[in-house]
């Protein structure tokens, strides 16, 4: 069975609360609640874990090398920041779907490089909760390419 690791960056513990103009109403638990529906249908198995430490970060990557089938990232902040992150999806090679709620390119000036994105086999940005389900999606097709 296919297995899928969605991890959630800094502050995204906070949706519903935080910055709702931006990010909506929409909750983390919301969120998972969906890609696990989604993930049920699909027969695929999911870990889905949040941490507000970059190293944390890289950590769950890298001891998913060989483990999961593909990473559906949300990096928060980090997208625009962690060298350390870019390095953990390059060196793992784990075909990783980069995804945003909110249109990184529409916003503040520092918000438009996603450090990334060159890493990553595609990016969804810009869709609110869509931009999960259909990161989950493209996550799913590109297992189904592999195998
Ligand atoms: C975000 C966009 C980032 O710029 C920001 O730092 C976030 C959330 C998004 O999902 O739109 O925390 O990744």
């Amino acid at each position: 069975m296919a297995k899928i690791l969605v991890i959630h960056g800094p502050n995204l513990n906070l949706l519903g609360e935080r910055e709702v103009d931006i990010y909506g109403k929409v909750t983390i638990d919301q969120i998972n609640k969906l890609l696990k529906k989604i993930a049920k249908e699909e027969g695929c198995e999911i870990e889905i874990v949040q941490s507000n430490h970059e190293g944390q970060i890289v950590e769950h990557i890298g001891k998913s090398k060989g483990k999961v089938d593909a990473l559906l990232i949300n990096p928060a902040a980090y997208t625009h920041t962690s060298v350390a992150i870019r390095d953990a999806i390059s060196a793992t090679r784990i075909p990783t779907v980069e995804v945003h709620l909110s249109n990184i390119y529409a916003r503040e000036e520092f918000r438009r490089t996603s450090l990334i994105a060159p890493v990553a086999k595609g990016q969804v940005s810009g869709f609110g909760i869509e931009s999960y389900t259909l990161g989950l999606k493209a996550a799913l097709s590109l297992v189904k390419e592999k195998k």
